[in-house]
């Protein structure tokens, strides 16, 4: 076989914050995203999600470019306050009636819905109650992905947890550099990592028991890789050993994180890393934390690479001067679209999907309407290669979300960097689809073929 199955799904993936706008609209409370970008000196420019893609009245504008494309899949999140605009207690009808017409949307367009319950924007109202440090939190999600589930649980099968906790945990309440723009000492970060998992854990329950439908349940935290400089055994094993490992200052690794989740078990690379700074996780901890998961989802957008080194405890490689990279300044790096899932897959044993992948290019509408461009899918190309070659080496990756569908508020970097495959004018609001859309429409009419 040199192929991607003829079952591999094919979507893109946005987020409620980064492409809905309408902030006000219909009830909808702040979340801590609304109350950083009004904070001056947090966002580039000063930009804010009050409007971005307008994509809350032009949804269906957008659902006509998925058919357009041959979409298969669409990934996008709740904005909990939508839902409940205090974060917990009295729902938000016209909240639930935005997601639920979407969903009917998705669904007459034959796009299979895969539904994020949380990407980031948290409740103000909640977060001056403590937010992640406070006991209650976990309980909090639940409650609110428990609404969710009930309302869209009869349509939608597909669903994550959370996106990135590394992120919205190390950024957001580390280094301070995304809302709420939190600088806490690590042993707090580690208290908030212990609820974040208890959320999910709580979360899947609340899935299985709210929705009608059999929910096929995962979560997307950020795949944090290291690949072998070359394919020597003392390269790979490095490798492995990185990406398995965890710092004793930051979030980003996938053990501190998902052995909990997953294996019912702390990573003993965080005990190692982080020592005394780790809270305790009780048994009934650990039991609530790892309910059973029906997929892994992994967000991958580049990879270090490592070589055996002196010792055996493998060395990072430096880049070479110029080494190619994006407009946000990252690394391109195909292989970690390969040895991601590889090792992932053999610590974690769970089908994958790619639950995002793309860059960020510098593009404009040309002089002739057009939007050209081909680094996006000379780097896409180069990508899915190496996802193909990891599809056929046995690894049971189900699905590649492309982030993203649309141009969207990047977080800090507000409306600098540009990730769609569709190009959004925010003046106006016209969309143009740039010349990867018709490339990806080819990928998914070949189903991979062509790559
Ligand atoms: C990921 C986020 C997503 C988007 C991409 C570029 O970290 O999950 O919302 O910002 O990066």
């Amino acid at each position: 076989m040199n192929s991607f199955p003829k079952d591999f799904l094919w979507g893109t993936a946005t987020s409620a914050y980064q492409i809905e706008g309408a902030y006000k609209k219909d009830g909808r409370g702040a979340s801590v995203w609304d109350r950083f970008c009004e904070t001056k000196g947090k966002v580039w420019e000063g930009h804010t999600g009050k409007v971005a893609c307008d994509h809350y009245h032009r949804f269906r504008e957008d659902i006509g470019i998925m058919r357009d494309l041959g979409l298969q899949a669409y990934r996008f999140s709740i904005s909990w306050t939508r839902i409940l605009p205090s974060g917990r207690g009295k729902v938000n009808a016209k909240g639930l009636e935005f997601y639920d017409r979407l969903t009917n949307e998705l669904l007459q367009a034959g796009i299979r819905p895969f539904c994020t319950l949380f990407h980031w924007d948290y409740p103000t109202k909640l977060y001056d109650k403590g937010g992640w440090l406070n006991e209650e939190s976990p309980k909090w999600f639940s409650d609110f992905t428990l609404k969710v589930a009930e309302r869209l649980g009869d349509r939608i099968v597909d669903w994550m947890t959370l996106n990135e906790p590394q992120v919205f945990v190390g950024l957001g309440h580390g280094t301070g550099e995304h809302a709420p723009g939190d600088k806490l000492p690590i042993a707090k970060q580690l208290k908030i990592v212990r609820n974040v998992q208890l959320a999910h854990g709580l979360g899947v329950q609340a899935l299985r028991a709210g929705c009608a439908k059999r929910g096929r349940i995962g979560w997307a935290p950020v795949g944090v890789v290291f690949y072998p400089a070359t394919d020597s055994p003392g390269d790979i094993e490095a490798a492995r050993k990185w990406t398995y490992g965890c710092g004793n200052n930051h979030m980003f690794s996938n053990t501190l994180w998902s052995d909990p989740v997953v294996l019912g078990r702390v990573a003993p690379e965080a005990e190692k890393a982080f020592g005394k700074a780790l809270p305790k996780y009780s048994d009934a901890d650990l039991h609530t934390m790892a309910q059973r998961m029906d997929f892994y989802g992994v967000n991958i957008y580049q990879g270090t690479p490592v070589t055996e080194g002196p010792k055996g405890k493998g060395k990072v490689i430096r880049f070479p001067d110029g080494n190619p990279r994006t407009a946000f300044v990252w690394n391109v790096t195909p292989e970690s679209l390969y040895w991601g899932p590889k090792f992932l897959h053999e610590r974690y044993k769970l089908p994958l999907y790619i639950t995002e992948n793309g860059l960020s290019n510098i593009d404009w509408v040309s002089t002739d309407g057009k939007v050209h461009d081909p680094q996006r899918i000379d780097f896409l190309g180069r990508y899915l290669g190496e996802l193909k070659r990891v599809v056929n080496d046995g690894v049971p990756v189900k699905g590649y979300f492309q982030w993203s569908l649309l141009d969207n508020f990047e977080w800090a970097e507000g409306y600098k960097q540009r990730f769609g495959l569709v190009h959004v004018d925010y003046g106006t609001q016209k969309r143009t689809l740039k010349d990867s859309c018709d490339w990806y429409r080819n990928v998914i009419r070949t189903q991979g073929d062509m790559i």
